[in-house]
């Protein structure tokens, strides 16, 4: 009775844009106008290191154009995230031949409070400060629009940020400059000659991969995620930029844009790395962009840290 109740004040004001934790349509009703919200491969989920199955035949991902590109992107205050325009010549082929074009990269983050973190996924528990995330859809249909409603329509790379206290990421100066130009929701501006490897983490070549659904509004379950191991590193000051910059359509600072993580259900998540190799006991500290010998990070299989 409550939910019909709530179909019908929801479906009588369509207009009610959805969001994280205000208002008619938050997290928790979003399966009452967008019914894939509910369903039971969602995303985020928390990656427990422990349930993960070790896959050694899955290989580093072949990004092609992702470096440097001449031109103008285009980046858009959505109201929800900012959002940069990526061009189809940058694409990902993963482990198992599929081809995907990129189609746009955003950002989810915290900043409620001055410690609240804001990344979607989570690692044994452990929030990141801020996720990224850039989308692609499978080559083997004509345009994003068409790959949308397919059940192997997209892809999503996603990277997760800490904080390194006082060390500026060049590479985000440009992006977090233009922040101020897109305020209001709705607002554009251009990025020229933009480099998203560089935006990425330094190694991608070890990653977690299941299958999932995209984690905003209408939450369709076609999406296969791809978490990356390492992580970007931005100093506070830029961390602050992006959580203070933004407002949405209420005028209201973006903050705590991240869904709460989502049920594992029967899904298995796989790694093609055993221990992490940037965290917990074999931490290596390393600098944005530098590489790991292969023989520092592949650990042979440990059977205590494994489940099938
Ligand atoms: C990566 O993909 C491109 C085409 O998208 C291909 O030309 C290249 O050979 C691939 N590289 C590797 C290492 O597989
Ligand atoms: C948000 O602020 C801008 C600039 O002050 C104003 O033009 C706009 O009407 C405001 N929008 C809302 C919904 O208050």
């Amino acid at each position: 009775m409550i939910t019909l109740l709530f179909l019908l004040v929801v479906g009588a004001q369509a207009q009610h844009e959805w969001t994280y934790s205000e208002g008619v349509l938050d997290e928790k009703h979003w399966r009452l106008q967008y019914p894939d919200c509910g369903g039971t491969r969602q995303s985020p989920i928390d990656l427990k290191m422990k349930k993960v199955r070790y896959n050694p035949s899955l290989r580093a991902l072949n990004l092609t154009g992702y470096g440097l590109r001449q031109g103008e992107f285009p980046m858009t205050n959505n109201g929800h995230t900012v959002q940069i325009s990526l061009p189809s010549s940058m694409r990902m082929t993963t482990s198992d031949g599929s081809q995907y074009l990129a189609k746009q990269m955003h950002f989810h983050w915290g900043g409620a409070s001055s410690e609240i973190s804001g990344s979607e996924h989570t690692v044994d528990g452990m929030r990141y400060i801020i996720e990224i995330h850039v989308v692609h859809y499978n080559s083997k249909y004509g345009s994003y629009e068409e790959a949308q409603n397919e059940p192997d329509g997209l892809a999503v790379l996603a990277a997760l940020v800490e904080v390194k206290d006082y060390a500026e990421n060049t590479y985000y100066s440009n992006f977090i400059s233009h922040l101020e130009d897109i305020r209001y929701a709705g607002q554009s501006t251009v990025l020229r000659d933009l480099d998203i490897q560089d935006m990425l983490p330094g190694d991608l070549r070890y990653y977690y991969s299941y299958l999932g659904s995209l984690t905003t509004p209408s939450c369709t379950e076609n999406v296969h995620w791809f978490v990356v191991a390492d992580t970007v590193k931005l100093s506070k000051t830029q961390i602050e930029k992006l959580e203070n910059s933004l407002l949405n359509h209420q005028n209201e600072t973006i903050q705590n844009n991240y869904r709460s993580t989502q049920p594992l259900n029967h899904r298995v998540v796989e790694a093609n790395f055993v221990s992490h190799p940037h965290q917990g006991k074999g931490y290596l500290h390393m600098k944005q962009g530098s590489r790991v010998e292969p023989s520092l990070t592949c650990h042979p299989l440990d059977s205590g840290s494994l489940q099938a």
